[in-house]
């Protein structure tokens, strides 16, 4: 008989994460806004035609960064010959390539390279048949031109995003440092890894929420190159940014950030992400520990010296492994402690169940057991109130 005593936030976080899909959030590209648009100048020299020669280039060289973008996160490159070589930056985010990268960044090609019949709504993109074209969307990220920019490694355009909320001012500075500290140590995870690519998490305790940092070069950057380029867009924060507010980004076209203080994370929390500063464990937990003890007079039994009655009655006998199973019970019983303050966290619990010389604390009235036995419980209980059951899970 188990009493599943599973916490409806776990439950609900649980829900949360399976209901959670990034890939389903948004739109195609064509109804998707960017965040930067910026296709100038509108000019004879600033426009190509539809059967030019500099067109074919940029068809070929949106082919090869629509593949390696889908493949590793971002490409670089050129196609093409003075006066009609193209010159290409695309992105996708680090959880967002493959299927779901091809898909966004061919149709934004399709949007700026082909001029649709007047009236159709095929070419939504006031860019189409420009060559000086700079696209930012949340998770994708195009730049081209015909000017050579992708050698110098420049990141303009740059351009900054503010999530306007701001938190409580009297937290503002350590806010600031919490931030700077996340994307400090998620910079240079993401300079190292083969996709330029980092993501971290970090608990805020002054407002007791969770703090998510992205960031991320295109991979044709050395991983020196890619962290000065990072550290550079964070030192300049705070000239585009007040970091105390609850979120932020810094888009550019070798390197970008982002940052939400948020319960849940806006990017898929993979085996890399690093884990800055942990949630302290909740101390209601009963969580990886499922315990119920069915029988009123546990907590009384215990406290009168008789727990083994409780064992001899539903095992038959305690014999050889009573010693741990009083273990058990006790840990059990500490863990339903009518004061939360008082329940043993997580990482105890386990140091006192796998370490069978750890002196354990006595625990006080039980939470769930403190309904009072009727008089005559106890030696004489009727056995329907002599179910002990003490299951250890393991976390998913
Ligand atoms: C491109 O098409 C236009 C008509 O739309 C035509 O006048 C022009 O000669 C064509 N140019 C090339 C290079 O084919
Ligand atoms: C695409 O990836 C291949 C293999 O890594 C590389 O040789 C090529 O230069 C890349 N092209 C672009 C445009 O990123
Ligand atoms: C746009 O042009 C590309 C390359 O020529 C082509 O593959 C694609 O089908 C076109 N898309 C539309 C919507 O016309
Ligand atoms: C191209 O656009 C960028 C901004 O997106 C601008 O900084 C640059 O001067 C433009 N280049 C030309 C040749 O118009
Ligand atoms: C900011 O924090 C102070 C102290 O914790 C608190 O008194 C105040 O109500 C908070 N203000 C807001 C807007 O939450
Ligand atoms: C940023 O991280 C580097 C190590 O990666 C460290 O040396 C430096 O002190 C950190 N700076 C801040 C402001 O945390
Ligand atoms: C973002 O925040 C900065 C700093 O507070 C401010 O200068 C800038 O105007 C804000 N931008 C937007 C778009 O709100
Ligand atoms: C992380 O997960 C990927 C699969 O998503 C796997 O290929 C890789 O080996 C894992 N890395 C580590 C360090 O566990």
């Amino acid at each position: 008989m188990v009493d599943l005593v599973l916490p409806v936030t776990h439950f609900l976080l649980l829900l949360l994460l399976i209901c959670y899909d990034p890939t389903t959030s948004s739109t195609v590209a064509g109804g998707e806004v960017p965040f930067y648009e910026d296709c100038d100048p509108d000019t004879a020299g600033g426009t190509y035609a539809q059967n030019s020669t500099y067109r074919s280039n940029l068809a070929a060289l949106a082919a090869e960064l629509v593949k390696n973008s889908t493949g590793y996160g971002s490409a670089a490159g050129s196609f093409g010959a003075a006066p009609d070589a193209v010159y290409g930056v695309a992105l996708c985010r680090g959880d967002s390539t493959g299927a779901y990268c091809s898909e966004h960044l061919g149709q934004v090609f399709d949007d700026v390279m082909n001029r649709s019949s007047p009236g159709s709504p095929g070419s939504r993109s006031r860019c189409v048949l420009h060559k000086n074209v700079s696209l930012y969307y949340d998770r994708f990220q195009l730049r081209l031109s015909d000017r050579d920019f992708v050698s110098g490694y420049g990141n303009e355009p740059e351009w900054p995003l503010n999530n306007t909320n701001l938190v409580n001012s009297s937290v503002a500075g350590r806010f600031r440092e919490h931030v700077a500290e996340l994307l400090n140590a998620t910079a240079a995870d993401a300079a190292q890894q083969p996709d330029r690519y980092g993501t971290g998490d970090s608990w805020f305790q002054e407002e007791s929420t969770m703090v998510y940092a992205l960031l991320q070069c295109t991979r044709d950057m050395a991983p020196g190159r890619c962290l000065a380029c990072l550290r550079r867009i964070i030192s300049e924060m705070p000239r585009m940014l007040d970091a105390s507010q609850f979120g932020g980004r810094v888009l550019g076209v070798r390197c970008l950030l982002r940052y939400e203080m948020a319960s849940n994370s806006f990017f898929h929390i993979d085996n890399r992400t690093l884990h800055l500063q942990k949630q302290p464990n909740p101390k209601a937990w009963p969580w990886a520990v499922i315990v119920a003890v069915a029988g009123v007079a546990a907590w009384l039994m215990w406290r009168d010296g008789r727990w083994h009655e409780l064992i001899d009655r539903c095992l038959g006998d305690g014999g050889r492994h009573g010693a741990s199973i009083k273990r058990c019970v006790q840990v059990a019983l500490l863990c339903v402690q009518e004061d939360a303050e008082d329940r043993p966290a997580m990482d105890d619990v386990v140091k006192m169940l796998i370490n069978e010389q750890a002196i354990l604390p006595e625990p006080g009235q039980s939470a769930y057991f403190n309904i009072r036995p009727s008089a005559g419980a106890g030696a004489d209980a009727p056995s329907s109130a002599c179910s002990i059951s003490i299951s250890m899970i393991t976390p998913r």
